[in-house]
């Protein structure tokens, strides 16, 4: 029941279908069958809604026995020494094996590395008794989300799809073709799963390569931003990806290392996928290097400075602060002696993060708070902020994300 799992269980119970949507935590289990939200950009009514028609959430699976189709959203994040961590898929398995029955289909959403459904879900199931193909069908069919976009719901984002055997395909249509105007099918769970790290790759690639270019601009002092708004001009072979102070959220940062780890496998070294990653993980450090040489320009050092981050979720309009770069440069800035507090109308107080701590709620932007800054750094560009009085009334503006067009006295770009 997370940012993936939620949503697509509302979706199933909005076209008539009863839903459980089973969890391990119980605060989200509470909230969910109180018939209220937990996820900023999903409504609490539509949870409610959802309520009245059947949608129930759980933590005992064996009441995956009386459903008919079991989707695996779960976490897929990266162990300490960088690697695929798998263990909530595995532990979801291992939790759903005793219940599976014949006639149900598996399918995992969950981005993971190609091979993983057939090397792992498979033997899993089948140590049960339990015939893929035949008795059980399994599928791998990845989310495409894009948090805070409000143009795609779920129904009208096309599905890619790949089965285990060609009766396990057929069944995952059936199922998705209940929610979603238009599945993609293809040849295998390996190509699906493949074609889910190749969309996230292609944006942590693009997006290392504006990083870099925005560092080379910078050197030049040419804008990078006018640059690529100049380039997306062309109607044809060009897509503007922007630069920024780091990659942030639950995929592009970490995904493209699944295929790292998968491909050191087959004895190929990922350069693209570790080059854009190095120029990506830079881009905090770079930026508080701006930050020091903008303060120094004013005769201002940074250790002892005030400093005030502008958005400290991972992107523009939404609450996710999941591996937002924003955390890292607070933490950079208090290694160099800053004082650091931050504004951020999505994220009211500083979320617990697993190694990182601010005991820290956001800061309202009144023109005497903006005023009373050495610094203040724009990380995440909300639409909710107001550029132009933040503009009036600060000391300084370092501005990661080119909101600031234009040379003006008081704005550094970074
Ligand atoms: N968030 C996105 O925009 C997005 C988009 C595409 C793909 N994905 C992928 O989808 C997967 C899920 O991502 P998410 O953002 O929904 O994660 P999330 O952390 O929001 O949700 C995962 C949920 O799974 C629950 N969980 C953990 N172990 C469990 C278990 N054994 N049984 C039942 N529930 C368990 C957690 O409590 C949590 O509520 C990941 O592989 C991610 O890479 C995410």
């Amino acid at each position: 029941m997370g940012y993936v799992g939620l949503p697509l269980a509302l979706r199933f119970a909005e076209v008539g279908y009863p839903v459980i949507g089973f969890d391990i935590d119980p605060a989200k289990v509470e909230v969910l069958n109180a018939g209220r939200t937990y996820i900023g950009h999903i409504s609490s009514e539509s949870v409610s809604v959802a309520r009245t028609r059947g949608f129930q959430a759980s933590s005992d699976f064996s009441r995956a026995a009386d459903v008919d189709g079991l989707i695996i959203c779960v976490p897929t994040p990266l162990s300490a020494q960088r690697e695929p961590d798998l263990s909530f898929v595995l532990g979801t398995m291992e939790s759903l094996a005793p219940h599976l029955r014949p006639g149900q289909v598996i399918s995992l959403e969950s981005t993971t590395y190609p091979g993983t459904t057939e090397e792992e879900l498979k033997p899993r199931i089948e140590s049960r008794g339990l015939a893929v193909g035949r008795d059980i069908f399994l599928c791998f069919s990845p989310e495409r989300e894009d948090p805070g976009n409000s143009r795609y719901a779920i129904k009208s984002i096309p599905k890619i799809c790949g089965g285990t055997t060609a009766a396990c395909l057929e069944v995952g249509l059936a199922l998705y073709g209940q929610v979603i105007d238009t599945l993609v099918p293809v040849s295998s769970t390996r190509v699906a799963e493949m074609t889910k790290l190749l969309e996230n790759i292609h944006r942590a690639v693009n997006v290392g390569l504006v990083n870099e270019m925005k560092i080379i601009c910078d050197r030049m002092d040419i804008d990078i931003h006018e640059v690529i708004r100049g380039a997306a001009t062309k109607p044809f072979g060009f897509v503007p990806y922007w630069p920024g102070p780091g990659l942030g959220g639950h995929c592009i940062p970490i995904d493209p290392f699944y295929l790292a780890w998968k491909a050191r496998k087959y004895g190929v070294h990922a350069r693209f996928i570790e080059l854009a990653g190095e120029v990506n993980r830079a881009m905090p450090a770079w930026v508080v290097g701006k930050v020091v040489e903008a303060l120094a320009g004013r005769s201002k050092a940074i250790s002892g400075s005030r400093c005030l981050v502008l958005g400290i979720a991972y992107k523009k309009n939404v609450a996710d602060m999941r591996e937002s770069p924003a955390v890292e440069l607070m933490e950079l800035l208090v290694a160099q002696g800053a004082k650091v507090e931050y504004s951020d109308p999505h994220v009211p107080v500083f979320p617990r993060i697993r190694g990182h701590h601010f005991d820290l709620r956001s800061v309202e932007l009144t023109p005497a708070n903006i005023a009373a800054y050495d610094f203040l750094l724009l990380a995440t560009n909300h639409d909710a902020f107001d550029y132009d009085e933040i503009q009036r009334h600060a000391r300084l503006v370092v501005d990661t994300r080119g909101v600031y067009a234009g040379s003006s006295p008081n704005v550094v770009s970074a």
